[in-house]
């Protein structure tokens, strides 16, 4: 059992905490995961009694975890129920987190503030728990991305938080990190010795990650209109998969062994140049298209974005890690809204043979990690294809997590929320890896900012612009589902 716990969620009626966090939450009380007496307090303007927002989150449940809650059965969301009380309270008014000690000082227990706000009330919110004094050293910060805009802006969230709180105190969270996949990719690659020697320059041609997205922008037009993709997707999540693919075996699990080697990664990301940055960097914005049969509208009509907005919300880019293991190696990341499908993934492109003695055309193999929306681990191979003469074909060997192990695969947000309450870093980002990342961000965005124009349209529906097509086949390859069976 773990230990008792007091969760204070800023911005506790949100659209992240009630479609993600109180779910997530949910399913480990369901797995006995969390302490009996643990309390999840939920802070917001709105006024509203505990029984009132309880039904809120019970709606919520019902709505993102249907088949969980009706598994789970009426009692146990009732009992989870019973951990929340509501807090109304400003979180600009200084006054007001008096209550809220109040309510903490009755118990003995780890204090966690999880800040599921914008980044415009870090401010005030670290301010009212310093003046409360409930910034003492046993307590814990979350912080929800985006952390800033931009290197400046950073480097500002993460002084004032720093201000109040040790970093050892500080959780950044990348939800990217605790899915299932990418935990497995560490044990594929660090349980196993059989990638080890091939997973170098030597060997391995070209990388490749995307996360794609079927969905739009959904309700939050606004905030995304003001960030596009590379904020959003790529400074963190499509970072940090990199990182993990591209680090060195860290000396253990510990929180700093292994965001070290992470740091060393974006250390060594190949700077960018003006001739890099006009070469390497594919922007583009969704036009209305056709998904899965439906009509979808283009992204300029979406509510909350500005007409003739000229935010992307597709990036493609190729850069390159310089260091002994993988200089020379192409990295192609993607991200985009409203592409073909729901799908990321990690593709290592291996080495063609050196030499054929078959027929036609030996494909290279290659070793496909989907993060979702299956769990999958394929190595693409060449066989004899069945018949006369010695015809290759390609066929892939497929392991996949969901027939191999059949308990729950615990969501993202889960993993990380227990990893909080057990004080568990190691999947979250510190500040120096922050600051690595947007260090190498920064002129990225001050080209396009320099730069001005639109991106590229593509159509709704589609893998992103041709543009993308055109900057893997500069580097002699293809975006795998170009290269599909
Ligand atoms: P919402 O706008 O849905 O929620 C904001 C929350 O903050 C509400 O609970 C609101 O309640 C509360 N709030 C606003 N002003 C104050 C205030 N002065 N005092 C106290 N509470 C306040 O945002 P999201 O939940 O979508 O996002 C929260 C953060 O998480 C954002 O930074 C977002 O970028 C990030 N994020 C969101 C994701 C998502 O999928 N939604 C994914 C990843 C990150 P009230 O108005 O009642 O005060
Ligand atoms: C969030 C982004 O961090 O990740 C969203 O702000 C995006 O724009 C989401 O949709 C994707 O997460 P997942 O887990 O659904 O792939």
């Amino acid at each position: 059992m773990d230990n008792n716990f007091d969760l204070v969620i800023f911005g506790g009626t949100g659209d992240l905490a009630l479609r993600k966090l109180y779910p997530a939450l949910f399913m480990a009380d369901c797995d006995g995961r969390l302490h009996r007496e643990g309390r999840i307090i939920a802070a917001a303007r709105q006024t509203l009694d505990d029984s009132a927002f309880r039904t809120r989150v019970s709606e919520a449940l019902s709505r993102f975890i249907p088949s969980m809650v009706t598994s789970a059965g009426e009692a146990r969301v009732a009992a989870f129920l019973s951990r929340i009380t509501y807090l109304a309270l400003d979180a600009t008014n200084v006054e007001q987190y008096r209550a809220l000690k109040a309510s903490l000082n009755e118990r003995d227990s780890q204090t966690v503030f999880y800040l599921s706000v914008g980044p415009s009330l870090f401010p005030a919110i670290v301010g009212g728990l310093k003046a409360a004094d409930l910034n003492t050293p046993d307590t814990r910060i979350v912080l929800e991305k985006p952390l800033g805009r931009d290197l400046v802006s950073s480097r500002e969230i993460n002084d004032l938080v720093l201000g109040a709180f040790a970093e050892s105190q500080v959780y950044r969270i990348d939800h990217y990190l605790g899915k299932e996949t990418v935990q497995n990719l560490l044990a594929l690659r660090f349980g196993n010795t059989l990638l080890e020697p091939l997973w170098n320059r030597s060997w391995v041609r070209d990388v490749q990650i995307t996360i794609a997205e079927a969905v739009g922008v959904e309700t939050r037009g606004e905030f995304y209109d003001s960030t596009g993709a590379f904020r959003d997707m790529v400074q963190n999540h499509l970072l940090n998969l990199l990182c993990i693919t591209a680090m060195e075996p860290p000396s253990s699990l510990d929180p700093d062994a292994v965001r070290d080697e992470k740091l060393q990664v974006l250390r060594s990301l190949k700077p960018w140049t003006r001739e890099s940055l006009r070469e390497n960097l594919v922007r583009g914005q969704y036009r209305a298209g056709l998904l899965r049969g439906e009509q979808v509208p283009a992204y300029t009509s979406e509510q909350g974005v500005a007409a003739g907005s000229a935010t992307e919300t597709y990036v493609a880019l190729r850069t390159e890690v310089g260091n002994w293991r993988w200089a020379g190696v192409p990295f192609y990341l993607r991200t985009g809204k409203r592409m073909a499908e729901r799908r990321a993934e990690l593709v290592i492109n291996f080495n063609p043979p050196p030499h054929s003695i078959f027929e036609g055309v030996l494909a290279p193999n290659r070793l496909v990690i989907t993060l979702q929306p299956e769990e999958s681990v394929r190595l693409y191979t060449m066989a004899k294809a069945p018949g006369d003469g010695m015809r290759l074909r390609e066929v892939f060997l497929d392991l996949d997590f969901h027939e191999f192990f059949r308990e729950r695969r615990q969501d993202a947000y889960e993993r990380l929320l227990l990893d909080v309450l057990r004080g568990n870093a190691t999947l979250f980002m510190r500040r120096d890896e922050a600051d690595a990342a947007w260090r190498w961000c920064q002129p990225v965005l001050d080209f396009w900012a320099a730069e001005g124009g639109t991106p590229i349209g593509y159509a709704a529906g589609s893998w992103g612009p041709p543009a993308s097509s055109r900057l893997t086949a500069v580097g002699g390859t293809a975006w795998h589902e170009e290269l599909q069976l």
